[in-house]
């Protein structure tokens, strides 16, 4: 089946998945059949205002929506709530009704912060959610928003996402790294760090898969996709940092090991953010990369620019 004349909008096009969607739509990595792709931003339409959003739905009349849009500051959402919540439980909702109506795939992505990290296991699908802070339950209600419609749509929960590009864990530890000779990084939250650039990919495969069954779809799906295997903040910062060193770039000389207890954040995080993927592999076929063969691609790429701008500049 292909829609000539239809078009899939994105948003959040500048956020770290939004981009790495960009890059694999614009190099031909897709095999969707829609001919055209908006990629919108915040300079585009403002997420916090509904009746824009709901006016520019109509008005682009997409085949098929990915939200790749959220408020992701999770310590300055503790003290911005109304904006937490129109940006990643209010837009979603209005995008899963309008996906609804005109019967089209949804794409939209939330997180492993739904859960409180008490279980001592991976979570799946099945397990409760109860977040505990606000960007975690501005997402819950996302989800529930969603899962309330009747729409063809597919959630996606990740987990600690970083890319090439954004304000990521990777481009602090490589500044700290610059500042610092010892750096304590917190050791008792485990999670598997995920490349923007497999959400994306991932993303691009099950949109057809969707676009397939759409007419059987009655209700919205919801998985668990991130990277395989899990590591703590700790060991993704070692990783960053042996790497770093293989480039000749300086790094702290120690690198110590702390609980969450000792770094005290507005936002109070999950010890436990690991995600079973189990479900998403055996409905999509989707299986990401284990984290550490990703993250060392990306770190890679990161260095390589960095000397290559070193080098342009001297
Ligand atoms: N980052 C993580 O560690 C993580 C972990 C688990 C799940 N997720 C989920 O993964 C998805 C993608 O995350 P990401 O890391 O790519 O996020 P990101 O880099 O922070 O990008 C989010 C994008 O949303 C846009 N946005 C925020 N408020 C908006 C508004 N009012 N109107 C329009 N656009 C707005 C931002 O625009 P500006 O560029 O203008 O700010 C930004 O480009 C999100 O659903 C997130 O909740 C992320």
């Amino acid at each position: 089946m292909t829609n000539h004349g239809q078009k899939i909008i994105v948003f959040g096009k500048n956020g770290q998945v939004g981009q790495e969607l960009q890059r694999a739509i614009l190099s031909g990595k897709n095999n969707h059949t829609y001919d055209e792709c908006l990629f919108l931003g915040r300079d585009d339409i403002d997420l916090t205002n509904s009746e824009a959003l709901s006016t520019r739905l109509l008005q682009e009349s997409p085949a098929a929506i990915i939200n790749a849009a959220a408020y992701t500051a999770v310590d300055k959402a503790e003290t911005e709530p109304e904006i937490a919540m129109a940006v990643n439980a209010k837009a979603p909702e209005i995008m899963a009704l309008y996906a609804q109506e005109q019967k089209i795939p949804f794409i939209h992505i939330s997180t492993d912060y739904v859960f409180n990290g008490t279980k001592t296991s991976s979570y799946t699908e099945n397990d409760p959610i109860a977040p505990i802070n606000i960007y975690g339950k501005s997402k819950a209600e996302g989800e529930t928003a969603i899962m309330a419609t009747h729409a063809p749509a597919v959630i996606l929960r990740t987990s600690w996402v970083y890319a090439q590009k954004g304000n990521n864990f990777i481009h602090t530890m490589l500044r700290l790294g610059q500042e610092r000779e010892t750096l304590n990084i917190v050791s008792d939250q485990i999670g598997a760090p995920t490349n923007a650039a497999d959400i994306a990919l991932a993303i691009l495969h099950i949109l057809p898969q969707i676009q397939h069954k759409q007419d059987s779809m009655i209700q919205p799906e919801l998985y668990h996709m991130s990277a395989n295997g899990y590591g703590s903040w700790h060991e993704f910062a070692q990783l960053i940092f042996s790497e770093a060193e293989k480039h000749g770039i300086k790094v702290p000389l120690n690198v110590g090991e702390i609980p969450s207890s000792a770094y005290p954040t507005p936002a109070t995080r999950p010890l436990n953010s690991r995600l079973d993927c189990t479900l998403i592999e055996k409905e999509y076929g989707v299986s990401l990369p284990h984290w550490k063969d990703s993250a060392i691609k990306c770190i890679t790429t990161i260095l390589e620019n960095q000397n290559q701008e070193k080098v342009i500049s001297a």
